[in-house]
This record gives structure tokens, sequence and C-alpha cells, in this order.
């Protein structure tokens, strides 16, 4: 197994180099739960965000799927917390202070900032990336541009 090693320390150089290293590492694999794992996998190594999984699609609700971190709550309604708003408004929503966003829901209090990231294919969101950061202020367009550009790769 490779392993990611980072040499920039030019955060958009950086997930640049996590979304080519991926490239490399996912190619031929069809299996969705493989390549989400190893794409929080590579994530973590990169950025050693607190929380970092996929919420998948199912029905009218998100359930949780591979993710590294403390334990996360199973299920999301449409709509609900940040993650089912992201999928019910088709974007990527930051949120600079968790305390701010109304109806976030609070799976450890060590969160303190988010960045959910839709997953689409063909033109229809599958699952969404959800990151957590211990820091208040921790994602922006950066993060949103490199995360966007890596979600393609599920
Ligand atoms: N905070 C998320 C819930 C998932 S956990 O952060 C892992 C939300 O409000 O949707």
């Amino acid at each position: 197994m490779e392993h990611i090693h980072i040499t920039t320390v030019n955060k958009k150089e950086q997930y640049l180099e996590v979304y080519h290293q991926l490239r490399t590492i996912l190619d031929g694999e069809k299996d969705i739960i493989a390549r989400m794992a190893t794409i929080c996998g590579a994530i973590k190594e990169a950025f050693n965000f607190y929380w970092i999984g996929f919420y998948r699609v199912d029905g009218d609700e998100l359930v949780v799927g591979p993710y590294i971190g403390t334990l996360a709550c199973l299920r999301i309604k449409k709509g609900k917390g940040v993650c089912g708003t992201a999928w019910k408004n088709e974007q990527t929503i930051i949120v600079k202070n968790v305390d701010e966003f109304p109806g976030h829901i609070a799976c450890s209090s060590e969160s303190k900032s988010e960045i959910v990231v839709p997953v689409f294919k063909d033109n229809q969101i599958i699952a969404v990336l959800d990151i957590d950061s211990t820091e208040y202020n921790t994602f922006d367009e950066i993060d949103k541009e490199g995360l966007e550009r890596i979600v393609t790769l599920v």
C-alpha cells in the first residue's frame, strides 16, 4: 500500500497532491465503500482533521458510511443538521462556528467548525462528505474547492 506523502505546505497544493495521489491509488477500484474509506484515510493523513466521513443517501435519510473519528450519529433526515441541509440545498456548506448554525447536530462536543460537501453521481447526490474540526474557522473556499475536487473520485 502506498502512503500519502505531503511535501508541500500550501493548502491548495496539498489538496491537489491528495487528489492526484488518490486518483492513482483508486484507479480500477469499483467498490464505493473502499473508495470512500480510502478518501477518508488520505484526508486524515494529509490534514489530520478531527472527524472525516461520508453519509450516504438512503431514501429520505442519510446513513453513516466510512469515517475516521469518534462515534457519530447513524442517520440524518433530509434538511436536518449541516449534512441534511447540504443535501437538500445541493451545495457545500462551510460552518465557521457550529453554535451559530441552527439545527446543527452535535455528534461530539469537540467539534467547533465543519464543512459538508455533496457527492454527485449522474447529477444526483448520492452522499455527503462531512469534516469536523476542533478549532473554529478551520474551513474556507480553498477547502471547499479542494474537497469538491476530491469527492469526484468517489
Ligand atoms: N454535525 C453534523 C452531524 C454529523 S457529525 O458532525 C459527524 C450535522 O449537523 O449534520
